[in-house]
């Protein structure tokens, strides 16, 4: 078992069929599915902001996950020499991953150390003494605090270092298929609970009922962040995955399984914790604590909710690390084979760095709220960089490379298995990619970055 350091020569693979659905679906499946897209949601007025993330999902994101899969692949290195083994002036997608993976880890993982600090809460029964009005202000009291999110920060950050100094087949592949299934079973369990609470159809309607006056611009370039930062685009994360991957793997379906499943989380995600915040007369705008709040104030009404609010943040927690071992996967990939650093080494530096980085991420929510850079927070920026400007940049790098670049019948040969798998839609995708995508995605990131003002 050789664990995936160096060069071509015996580089570790997925070891089964599914292996490689439940991590790539296990890195889609996080903290974006279930913290932030409800509170993006929430934010952005509902119903229309839906709407919009579930057409980027449609015409954008599934392609672009075909694409990322199909550059891995092919490339079967690290995300630098995989694009630049299409075209060498297309290194620097990869490069801009590995940059980009340091900004996100560190956030990622502050609010990780949030997930951790409340399954301890839960598992002490300290969280089910705390009445469901005065959640809010238990939240709000513990990030503010200066040390203690800093301590579960370390230990998120630890956790991941772990998990991937042990390597790529190292378990992982049993663990998430165990365990995101067990994460389903309990969003369910919560999506009924929410929808009979009494008040709760309020959330319902409020959710699904678009208002289209709330859509502007902005709107537009959150639900497009919301999507790269969902499925793991624009990172080169799934780049890297895939290039683990053996080549009789079907990409196309697994495009659509990974990208299928991820919505289904989300859209549950969101049926759970708005009927439950009108329920409670609360405001569904609440920013990145929505899900902190709102979920264990259903806790304290059910039955055994200190059981469920135990098991719902341990999975949380699961849900965030299989998603962090993969933003962190794409530079330990790239330290192993480009700095020919080994894998411990590799993941320590990671480690280290993301934690001091995540110092300032972390006191922004206490006493370094006042701290503004370009009029935002230390927290809303690195969030506003990574997911709305670098994300959809590569992303729109990825199309063009690859519909302009690679060329239709080596791109379709690749996603095709030369040729060995008959589909249908495998000729859309590439027009999509060529096209449809680049106009798309254009527009947004003229406007993310404040070019265009609509
Ligand atoms: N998709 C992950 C989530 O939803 C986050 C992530 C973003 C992972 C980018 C990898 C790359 O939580």
């Amino acid at each position: 078992n050789n664990k995936g350091a160096g060069g071509q020569m015996g580089r570790d693979q997925f070891r089964s069929r599914l292996g490689f659905i439940f991590a790539a679906a296990g890195s889609a499946i996080g903290l974006g599915n279930i913290w932030r897209f409800p509170y993006m949601t929430g934010a952005s007025g509902g119903g229309a902001f839906v709407l919009m993330y579930l057409a980027i999902v449609l015409v954008v994101g599934v392609s672009l996950l075909l694409v990322e899969f199909s550059i891995g692949r092919h490339g079967k290195a690290n995300a630098v020499d995989s694009y630049a083994k299409i075209n060498k002036s297309f290194a620097w997608i990869g490069y801009l991953g590995v940059f980009t993976s340091f900004l996100l880890i560190s956030y990622y993982s502050v609010v990780g150390g949030w997930t951790i600090f409340y399954t301890f809460k839960s598992a002490t029964g300290s969280l089910a003494s705390v009445p469901a009005d005065q959640m809010g202000n238990f939240f709000g009291g513990f990030i503010s605090k200066p040390l203690m999110p800093l301590f579960y920060h370390f230990l998120f950050i630890a956790l991941t270092v772990w998990i991937v100094a042990n390597g790529i087949s190292g378990g992982i592949e049993k663990y998430t298929k165990a365990l995101m299934p067990l994460l389903f079973v309990m969003l369910l369990i919560l999506l009924v609970r929410a929808i009979t609470l009494p008040g709760a159809m309020k959330g319902v309607a409020w959710y699904l009922k678009p208002d289209f006056s709330k859509l502007t611009g902005s709107t537009v370039v959150a639900a497009c962040g919301q999507v790269f930062f969902s499925l793991s685009l624009g990172l080169s994360g799934m780049v890297t995955y895939a290039s683990y991957l053996s080549k009789d793997e079907n990409l196309i379906s697994n495009s659509f399984i990974v990208a299928m499943a991820d919505t289904l989380i989300a859209i549950i995600a969101g049926f759970v914790i708005f009927p439950t915040i009108f329920a409670f007369g609360g405001e569904p705008s609440g920013g990145p604590g929505l899900v902190f709040i709102s979920l264990p104030q259903i806790f304290t009404k059910m039955p055994l909710g200190s059981v469920f609010a135990f098991i719902f943040f341990l999975l949380l927690v699961i849900a965030a690390l299989t998603s962090s071992i993969s933003i962190m996967e794409v530079c330990i990939t790239f330290f192993t084979e480009k700095v020919k650093w080994s894998r411990l080494k590799a993941s320590l530096f990671y480690g280290a760095v993301c934690f001091l980085l995540g110092v300032p991420v972390s006191l922004s929510f206490g006493m370094w709220g006042d701290v503004k850079i370009l009029g935002k927070g230390i927290f809303d920026l690195f969030d506003y960089f990574c997911s709305n400007i670098s994300l959809p940049l590569s992303g729109l790098a990825c199309a063009i490379l690859v519909g302009w670049f690679w060329g239709k019948d080596k791109a379709l040969a690749e996603v095709t298995n030369n040729g060995t798998i008959q589909s249908s839609v495998a000729g859309l995708w590439f027009f999509t990619v060529k096209y449809i995508i680049p106009i798309v995605l254009g527009i947004i990131f003229l406007q993310a970055i404040g070019i265009l003002n609509v």
